[in-house]
């Protein structure tokens, strides 16, 4: 099963380099755009619940503004540290908008 929602427009989105939170059926994102291409992660940091979405991009990774921890944008995987990991969320452009399955 899928749930396509529209989380924003691509108008709303974060440049290149920048990360945004957004929210849409009561699910926070953290929508991340390394090199002009866009994924949606679980906003909150599996750590202390911080707010990735009002973290930093460092390469292909998000980082945690609390305390670092860094999560590959497109598999959640961690750097730092090992053997953590969140949550994404498949992400397409369709038109205008921002889609993202939050099934
Ligand atoms: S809450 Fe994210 S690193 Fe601690």
């Amino acid at each position: 099963m899928s749930n396509w929602v529209k989380l924003c427009s691509l108008q709303e989105a974060p440049a290149p380099g920048k990360v945004a939170e957004a929210e849409v059926e009561g699910v926070a994102v953290c929508l991340a755009n390394v090199g002009g291409e866009l994924s949606a992660l679980d906003n909150w940091c599996p750590h202390r619940r911080g707010p990735l979405g009002q973290g930093w991009i460092e390469r292909d990774c998000v980082v945690c503004p609390w305390h670092s921890w860094t999560f590959h944008v497109k598999t959640g995987e961690a750097e730092f540290p090992a053997n953590e990991r969140v949550e994404t969320f498949p992400l397409r452009v369709e038109g205008e908008d921002v889609m993202i399955d939050i099934e």
